[in-house]
């Protein structure tokens, strides 16, 4: 049935999104020209109707760690269907949910005692409040400004970034935001001993920022001194993104409370969890009334389960923890030397395949620069994004706040071919994009997008 809706309807996809779901959304994707109509999808790389195909540096947002369509976990899930096992009973329980909690923690600290499934990695965050708040007695949550942890109500307030939350007021009240990697500023607001939990990503996705040496230790053992619970936000440094399973690992923390979502599902069926200390547990789901205190319809479904299993022994037995680290070290080693060849880039970071370059005005100045950035703060790696995509067929994405930044969070299936192949590519657009013959046309066609409402 869906392969022949698929192609009695074929080549309809852009015009019917936009009259059924989302015509904004198409404006932009025509405006810089990312309208591709895609025809399939392996590992790192997608493909067109033509059967051209474009290396995949952005994962659907760091969802597909394992690599798309990963054969083994389909596998999986096609099992899984076979079997027609008898999940979500709701007042009973089945075996597949109990094995992936088994194996998320058989990967985590042993402080970490529960696992509560979740369908996303905003609601793994909204139950960390609230089971926060619970297992505490405290309303009041700290997060870190320019944190990112999903776009419902509860995480927009950590977020505080207006540039997610204005229009979408009131937020919840008790949410407070300290500058990331101010140790300072993290124990003033715990002192009273009034805060529920410290919520914070070990890199901060959106601009791929790192956390200062030693920030992240200290603001754990501060966070123990009030009483405040110490909660690591991993939906997109999960699952072997940065070179560990954890990132937290990066740095020996203990979470109270670990988020996960995105890969764990290897990118096929909506997944997420809250991992937990037993204290949080015990603080919440404290009686047989409270024994269902927090939870929702679909999370602990089979198929997410049965998936969330093949994906944890996939990333065991292709070594795409150690592959990340590898080839991040790679990318950095290649992409470093841009910062003495290009005035314009300020900064290359990262933390195995979580990567970032950011780009800032050159001192002697640059058209490109000026004229872009006019129109829109960040628009600069536009001129970086559009050709990496149109030219060199690779999809990147813009980042950051304040700053022009280029990301990349590819499937960790990734060769060292492909690293090599984007460096290229990125030494070919920089260099491009500096041109001012370039910019004109790219501005204007940016200044209709960006007024795109
Ligand atoms: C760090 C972090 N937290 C939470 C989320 C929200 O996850 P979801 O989109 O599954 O709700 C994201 C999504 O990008 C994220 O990067």
């Amino acid at each position: 049935m869906i392969r022949e809706l698929l192609e009695s309807r074929a080549g309809e996809d852009y015009e019917l999104y936009a009259r059924t779901i989302n015509p904004q959304f198409m404006r932009v994707l025509r405006t810089i020209g990312f309208d591709r109509v895609w025809a399939r999808a392996e590992g790192q790389y997608l493909y067109d109707g033509d059967g051209t195909r474009y290396l995949d540096l952005l994962g659907g947002f760091g969802m597909f760690n394992a690599g798309r369509n990963n054969p083994r976990i389909r596998a999986a899930l096609v099992e899984a269907l076979e079997l027609e096992t008898p999940g979500s009973v709701a007042l009973g329980v089945s075996l597949l949910p109990g094995l992936l909690a088994e194996e998320l923690l058989r990967r985590t600290p042993p402080r970490l005692a529960r696992v509560l499934f979740t369908s996303s990695g905003t609601e793994a965050n909204e139950a960390a409040f609230k089971l926060g708040r619970a297992a505490t007695g405290r309303s009041r949550v700290l997060s870190t400004e320019h944190a990112f942890h999903g776009l419902t109500l509860g995480s927009l307030s950590a977020a505080g970034d207006r540039h997610f939350t204005e229009r979408f007021g009131p937020l919840l009240p008790g949410f407070d935001q300290v500058s990331f990697g101010d140790l300072d500023a993290l124990e003033a607001a715990l002192r009273r001993e009034d805060v529920a939990l410290f919520i914070v990503e070990p890199v901060q996705g959106h601009g791929v920022y790192l956390p200062p040496s030693g920030y992240l230790t200290q603001a754990q053992e501060i966070c123990r001194r009030y009483g405040t619970l110490f909660a690591v936000d991993e939906v997109q440094t999960g699952f072997g993104r940065t070179g560990k399973m954890f990132a937290f690992e990066h740095w020996g923390l203990e979470p109270d409370l670990v988020a996960v979502a995105k890969s764990l599902s290897g990118g096929y069926v909506p997944v997420g969890a809250l991992l937990m200390s037993q204290r949080v547990y015990d603080g919440v789901f404290d009686s047989l009334e409270h024994s269902v205190s927090h939870g929702s319809t679909f999370a602990p479904n089979d198929l997410a389960m049965a998936a969330g299993l093949a994906t944890l022994r996939e990333i065991d037995d292709a070594q795409l923890v150690e592959r990340a680290a590898r080839l991040g070290d790679h990318l950095l080693e290649r992409t470093r030397p841009l910062l003495d060849r290009f005035e314009v880039v300020r900064d290359v970071r990262g933390l195995g395949l979580l990567w970032a370059m950011q780009f800032a005005e050159p001192e002697h100045g640059s058209l490109a620069w000026r004229v872009m950035e006019r129109v829109q703060t960040g628009l600069f790696a536009q001129l970086v994004v559009v050709p990496l995509f149109t030219k060199h067929r690779i999809l990147t994405q813009v980042a950051g706040y304040d700053l022009p930044v280029l990301k990349a969070i590819p499937p960790l299936v990734l060769t060292e071919e492909d690293v090599d192949d984007f460096v290229t590519a990125l030494d070919d657009v920089i260099k491009k994009a500096t041109r001012p013959t370039r910019v004109a046309g790219m501005a204007l066609r940016a200044a209709r997008g960006s007024t795109a409402r």
